[in-house]
């Protein structure tokens, strides 16, 4: 039973932030950012639409990865749903370049 345990203690970083374990590349999210989102979050983060966080100064970012993903794969409001847009891994790639975005 405690053996169990401590093997979940070590998976909950996995479980909270995937794109550890999918190698996501901030290279290509920053691609993937540049063609769907910058647009609106600005270039680098910095908002040029008045509803869209400002990914430089951390909006919306302190939620765990896979959160990150439901919200971006439906949107929310203004923010469009790119389910069925961007696979899986490029939104695991855009999520890892978001996370290089505020200091
Ligand atoms: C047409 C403009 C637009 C585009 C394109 C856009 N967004 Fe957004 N985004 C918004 C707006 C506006 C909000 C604020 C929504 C709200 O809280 O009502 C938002 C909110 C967010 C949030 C915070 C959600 C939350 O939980 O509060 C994240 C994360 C996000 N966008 C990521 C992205 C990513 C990643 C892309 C590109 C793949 C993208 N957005 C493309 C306008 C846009």
């Amino acid at each position: 039973m405690r053996k169990n345990n401590r093997l979940l203690l070590w998976l909950l970083p996995v479980v909270l932030f995937p794109s550890l374990l999918m190698a996501a590349s901030t290279i290509d999210g920053q691609l993937v950012y540049d063609r769907n989102c910058a647009m609106c979050h600005g270039a680098q983060g910095v908002s040029v639409m008045a509803s869209a966080p400002s990914f430089k100064r951390g909006d919306g970012l302190f939620k765990s990865d896979t959160s990150l993903r439901d919200r971006i794969r439906t949107g929310k409001s203004a923010c469009p749903p790119f389910i069925g847009r961007l696979k899986d891994q490029q939104i695991y790639d855009v999520i890892s370049y978001l996370r290089t975005l505020y200091p």
